[in-house]
């Protein structure tokens, strides 16, 4: 059995209050032990988050890290910085980092092996474009960061990993992928994961969807057999939407 996993990636928002509010919320709020819950928020409140959450086994994660192992790169957060807070996983290779700050395949592999190194579960992301799909080549672009990004990676890393398909087209846009194309997605990922390591393998790892999922659509989507999860942006904003996502496994 594969773990199911719901994260929720702040990304640049809420503030010190906002982020007490949310805290105090999402306490009262229960879901199935089954599910791994991760709180994402901006890197300052990790430590917060995670003094709050781990004792109701909520786990925290930070959205980026550094190539480097630490030393003159100011500005730049350490895999080990983040570990030593308290945080769980780390969030590779997001879409936005890959269009706004330039981070290629080449960098990520680096993301990650600093992230295993320091006992973090990497969520890398990967997913095409509009015009790559509309193109036809989104097997193709998924397959070079995938393998770019990822597939350096010994047996005993790579079922440490965690991927998120995250086609650019649906995020924050309100077009979530239907969910068909989700799972034939999924199924090819699993498939290079047969390809270059072995079936086994590829059963192990988790394979989360993100892209304007929301409490009205993660149901149909986690029904895949290939979607274990969901990458959530806009509705982890509000405990009550990331719950109901995480209830959302049938
Ligand atoms: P939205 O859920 O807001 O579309 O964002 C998805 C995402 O980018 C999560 O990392």
């Amino acid at each position: 059995m594969r773990k199911k996993i719901v994260a929720g990636n702040w990304k640049m928002n809420k503030v010190d209050g906002e982020v007490k509010t949310f805290l105090s919320a999402i306490k009262q709020l229960s879901y199935p032990s089954d599910v791994d819950l991760v709180v994402v928020p901006p890197a300052v409140f990790i430590k917060e988050v995670t003094n709050v959450l781990e004792p109701k086994k909520i786990y925290t994660g930070a959205q980026n890290c550094s190539e480097y192992e630490e030393g003159a790169y100011t500005g730049e957060l350490a895999a080990k910085m983040i570990r030593s807070v308290g945080a769980q996983y780390v969030i590779v290779g997001h879409s936005e980092r890959r269009a706004y700050f330039g981070e290629k395949n080449e960098v990520l592999a680096l993301k990650i092996d600093q992230a295993l190194a320091n006992n973090l579960t990497p969520i890398y992301c990967c997913g095409e474009k509009l015009e790559e799909r509309e193109a036809g080549n989104h097997f193709k672009i998924v397959e070079k960061q995938i393998e770019e990004g990822l597939f350096h990676l010994p047996i005993e890393e790579i079922t440490q990993c965690v991927i998120a398909y995250e086609p650019v087209w649906a995020i924050g846009t309100g077009v979530t992928a239907t969910p068909e194309q989700a799972q034939e997605m999924h199924v090819f990922i699993r498939n290079l994961i047969v390809k270059k390591y072995n079936q086994q393998i590829a059963e192990k790892i988790a394979i989360l969807y993100g892209g304007s999922c929301n409490p009205d659509n993660a149901k149909e989507l986690f029904a895949n057999l290939d979607i274990d999860g969901g990458l959530i942006g806009g509705a982890s904003l509000k405990p009550e939407e990331f719950i109901a996502i995480a209830n959302s496994f049938s």
